[in-house]
């Protein structure tokens, strides 16, 4: 296959799939302090055989986007977010956590440096960056690495779910994700691994994907295995499933504050019974690589719930979206603090 270039790739048909842009930015940790970091064309990584990423999964990453404005400016969402949770994934796992600071600024540097991978505006895509930090060096007991790396790649994507904006069928799994007191809330390798099985039985059943529910009780919706879920009742009340063991997506604060604050909804964090689904019109999945992904059914045990927002999608979503979307592509003013302009 040729080598995709910024000159020859189709942005408007990209789906949520890697492509080197031959620039990353990579740090050592290493005789207990952080390196400085830099830039590198090597899109490979090497490490000790015996490195705890490989053996006992202590690695963790992030997920965020740079957007191409309409005057073709290239800005980020609330990356000192992300910067903070990668932080506090990084302490559950007994890992050196990259300084937030620091992180901000490889973040800005590694987009800079790949600023013609950045999507036209207007062609709905963007350029995905993902931050990644894992324990690495001869270890073979089960305990931290004393060496580490944390590395920043990009890519541009499309789309993280295939029909986009259309709503979308999803299948609640008999697996768990993720356990009550375990790493459900950082954003940890081994809770992904642990969802492949579950995805894979949801898309061979033809649909989108897969929703966990709680672990402890199995009656209560958690998250899907990318995404934060939400459903709007019909009295237009924007509900969010509050559980300890769910990823705190920058998607769902965003969405909760544009919910009340230019939305005029009201908005609620609180278990979601899946028995209780029906008070819902619409709902949807939101995250940074899923933006918001309308949900149109959920199938459990043989048995189909139905939206009322079923084949388009409904107007409260709608209007989410383009709100959410619109600030983060700078049509629409963002709340302070939310954006930061790659200089
Ligand atoms: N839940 C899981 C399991 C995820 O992987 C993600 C993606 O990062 C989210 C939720 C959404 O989080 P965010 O909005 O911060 O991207
Ligand atoms: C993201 O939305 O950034 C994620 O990390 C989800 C994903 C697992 C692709």
């Amino acid at each position: 296959m040729t080598k995709q270039t910024p000159e020859t790739i189709d942005w408007s048909t990209l789906g949520f799939n890697y492509i080197d842009t031959g620039m990353s930015f990579r740090a050592k940790f290493r005789n207990g302090k952080w390196e400085p970091g830099k830039l590198s064309k090597d899109n490979t990584v090497r490490m000790s055989e015996a490195s705890p990423v490989l053996h006992y999964g202590q690695a963790c990453f992030e997920g965020l986007k740079a957007y191409r404005t309409k005057e073709g400016d290239i800005q980020l969402f609330r990356p000192d977010q992300n910067a903070k949770r990668m932080k506090k994934s990084a302490e559950q796992l007994l890992m050196e956590a990259y300084p937030e600071d620091q992180f901000i600024a490889a973040i800005h540097q590694v987009v800079k440096a790949n600023a013609d991978w950045v999507p036209p505006y207007g062609t709905g895509a963007s350029l995905y960056i993902r931050p990644f930090l894992y324990g690495e060096g001869d270890i073979i007991g089960v305990q931290p690495a004393k060496k580490y790396t944390f590395s920043v790649f990009v890519t541009p994507v499309g789309p993280y779910f295939k029909d986009g904006l259309l709503p979308q069928a999803f299948l609640v799994s008999e697996y768990d994700r993720a356990a009550p007191r375990g790493t459900g809330a950082v954003k940890v390798g081994g809770n992904y691994a642990s969802s492949y099985l579950a995805g894979k039985e949801a898309k061979d059943q033809g649909f989108a994907d897969a929703i966990f529910l709680d672990p402890a009780t199995h009656t209560k919706i958690e998250e899907i295995g990318s995404s934060n879920f939400f459903g709007i009742t019909k009295d237009k009340v924007f509900v969010t499933p509050a559980s300890p063991s769910i990823l705190p997506s920058i998607t769902k604060y965003s969405l909760l504050w544009i919910a009340e604050k230019r939305l005029g909804l009201k908005t609620v964090e609180k278990e979601v019974y899946l028995d209780e689904i029906d008070q819902f019109v619409e709902a949807g999945a939101m995250g940074t690589a899923a933006v918001i992904t309308p949900i149109s059914s959920i199938t459990y045990q043989g048995k189909t719930h139905l939206f009322s927002a079923e084949k388009e999608t409904g107007p409260i979503t709608q209007s989410l979206y383009e709100e959410l979307v619109g600030i983060q592509f700078g049509d629409i003013e963002a709340p302070e603090g939310w954006i930061q302009i790659i200089q």
